[in-house]
């Protein structure tokens, strides 16, 4: 009796794909799982259980292992390489993933976990949908040398080559050490969990070595500070269900690829775009009569928004701008806010490039964008002068300049200076520009202007003081208003507060077959 016969052979090659998928199973089993949780972490299946719709997922190159011979590793080659790679869906809409696995080999990359992330990366972008990593990895495989280096420029490369294209998403939910940092930075969101994810180019102990510096995983590289100071992280979250939740967020607010459309809802049931409900009323009342007394701008972008939904991207970090996914009767828009209540909603290095990359993500993804801009101007500070205050606010003007989606600007009270210029003013191409009678649009407030222009009449005057409130009046009255932007057309209406959430869904719906083309050239030269 032979293989060949019938049945035999058949049978044994079905027999010899269950055993190897046992091995499989065996490998990721509840002993390594155990090590995870202990951790506080869960497994690469399981986050991606988590993150996609239950029973979703389908796992491409299983079976793939990796070819090395140096160091003994041709005495472990777990199927998969350390990394799980497929595609699924994400309420509903396919998306592709991939999840490093620490368990096996440390997650750390090689020569064929180079291969497998690269192959669902070109599937995600022949397909347009977004792709998904879970970052959980000890870096480059050391026993494969320059080739585990030469697949992160690969990766790098191809991350490059999808911007803009499809939405790239990274969760760091462990490790993420070296040159490795570089390929999620350069994806379009960053999600990190607090406690669990660090970021580094060069962990503590290099640093000592070298620098004689003595810090921990967490101060160096921890999901708060990249939150809050360095700014490489877009959500700091709670656990990884909370990273998941909000992966799933963005998702929904974001196309597959840039030539397909987010998903649209229904306007808000019982709520008529005409209709004044009492939160829109409460707008009448919100601007302090007292200048530079703050407060919150989120009222108003929540009374604005559907449902006061804001799905905020980077809120820990230059929290003086607010930068957020919203919908307006149903359908995605990025929204941008001056914060008064923090440094007074003034622009600075960190709030012109939070604002200017989500600026460009949204543009690349056409996504309209609505401005809210309460601003007394760039933040002033020898510290801001040095660190680049004009190169990198220069980046928030172009970013506004070059995007051609829908865009709409309201003025709550103060547009100052370089600040009215830049957040969204007329001249920069926004097309449609809405002020309030609080909003105070010129060259500076009046107790700057009156120093500047009336410093003789002030100091000669019998009563300076009163001189000086006196001119301070007569400049507010005649130019912190929003009568001479609105004479010569730089606001196209000024509108009651309450009347903001119709006028911004009525600006919004008539731009929405928006075409804009630009000239051609090969790329700009943003101000980097
Ligand atoms: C091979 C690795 C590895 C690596 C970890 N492992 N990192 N194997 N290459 N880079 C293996 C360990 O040997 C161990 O195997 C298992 O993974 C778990 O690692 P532990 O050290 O036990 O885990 P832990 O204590 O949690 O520490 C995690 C760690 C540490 C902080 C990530 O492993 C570490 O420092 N690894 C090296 C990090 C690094 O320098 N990577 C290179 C970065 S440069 P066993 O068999 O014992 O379970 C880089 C270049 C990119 O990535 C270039 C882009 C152009």
């Amino acid at each position: 009796m032979t293989a060949d016969d019938a049945g035999g052979r058949t049978a044994l090659r079905l027999a010899e794909l269950a055993e190897r998928r046992a091995v499989l199973a065996e490998q990721s089993g509840p002993e390594r799982a155990a090590r995870q949780h202990a951790k506080g972490k869960l497994t690469a299946r399981e986050r991606i259980e988590a993150l996609l719709d239950p029973g979703s997922f389908v796992e491409l190159d299983a079976l793939a292992r990796h070819r090395c011979h140096d160091f003994g590793m041709e005495r472990q080659r777990p199927y998969g390489d350390g990394v799980v790679t497929g595609y699924g869906t994400v309420d509903g809409r396919r998306v592709c993933v991939f999840a490093q696995d620490f368990t096996v080999l440390g997650g750390a990359l090689g020569e064929v976990f180079g291969e497998k992330i690269i192959k669902v990366m070109d599937l995600a972008l022949r397909t347009g949908v977004p792709i998904i990593g879970i970052n959980d990895s000890g870096g480059a495989r050391i026993q494969e040398g320059v080739v585990s280096l030469a697949y992160y420029a690969e990766l790098v490369k191809r991350h490059v080559a999808a911007s803009g294209v499809i939405p790239q998403i990274s969760l760091i939910t462990g490790p993420c050490a070296g040159g490795a940092v570089y390929a999620p930075a350069i994806t379009d969101l960053v999600v990190m969990v607090d406690e669990i994810s660090h970021m580094f180019v060069t962990g503590p102990e290099v640093l000592r070595a070298v620098t004689g510096e003595t810090v921990d995983r967490e101060q160096l590289g921890g999901a708060r500070r990249h939150n809050t100071i360095s700014g490489a992280a877009h959500y700091l979250a709670q656990d990884e269900k909370d990273a998941f939740d909000y992966v799933r967020l963005v998702l929904g607010h974001l196309p597959s690829n840039n030539m397909s459309e987010p998903p649209a809802y229904a306007a808000r049931a019982g709520l008529e775009r005409e209709e004044t409900t009492e939160a829109d009323r409460a707008l009448d009342t919100l601007i302090p009569d007292r200048r530079n007394q703050p407060y919150d701008m989120a009222r108003v972008v929540h009374t604005v928004v559907d449902d006061g939904e804001l799905v905020e991207v980077q809120p820990l970090f230059a929290p003086n701008i607010i930068c957020g996914f919203a919908r307006v009767e149903g359908r995605s828009v990025g929204v941008v806010a001056n914060q008064p209540l923090h440094a007074a909603g003034a622009l600075d290095i960190d709030a012109s490039e939070k604002a200017a990359r989500f600026i460009r993500l949204c543009d690349a993804f056409e996504l309209p964008v609505l401005t809210f801009v309460d601003v007394p101007g760039f933040l002033t500070s020898m510290a801001q002068e040095s660190g680049g205050i004009i190169r990198k606010g220069a980046k928030l003007i172009y970013a506004y300049c070059e995007a051609t989606v829908p865009m709409v600007t309201v003025i709550t009270r103060k547009a100052y200076g370089g600040g009215y210029g830049v957040m969204g003013s007329k001249h920069l191409g926004i097309d449609i520009n809405l002020a309030w009678p609080t909003a105070e649009i010129a060259v500076m407030g009046g107790e700057g202007a009156v120093n500047v222009i009336h410093r003789r009449e002030i100091e000669r005057a019998e009563d300076p003081e009163a001189e000086r409130v006196r001119l301070r009046t007569t400049y507010e009255e005649t130019l912190c208003t929003p009568y001479v932007a609105a004479e010569r057309g730089y606001v196209d209406a000024v509108i009651m507060p309450h009347e903001t959430r119709a006028r911004v869904a009525s600006s919004l719906e008539a731009l929405r077959e928006k075409r804009q083309e630009r000239l051609p050239r090969k790329h700009g030269n943003i101000p980097l």
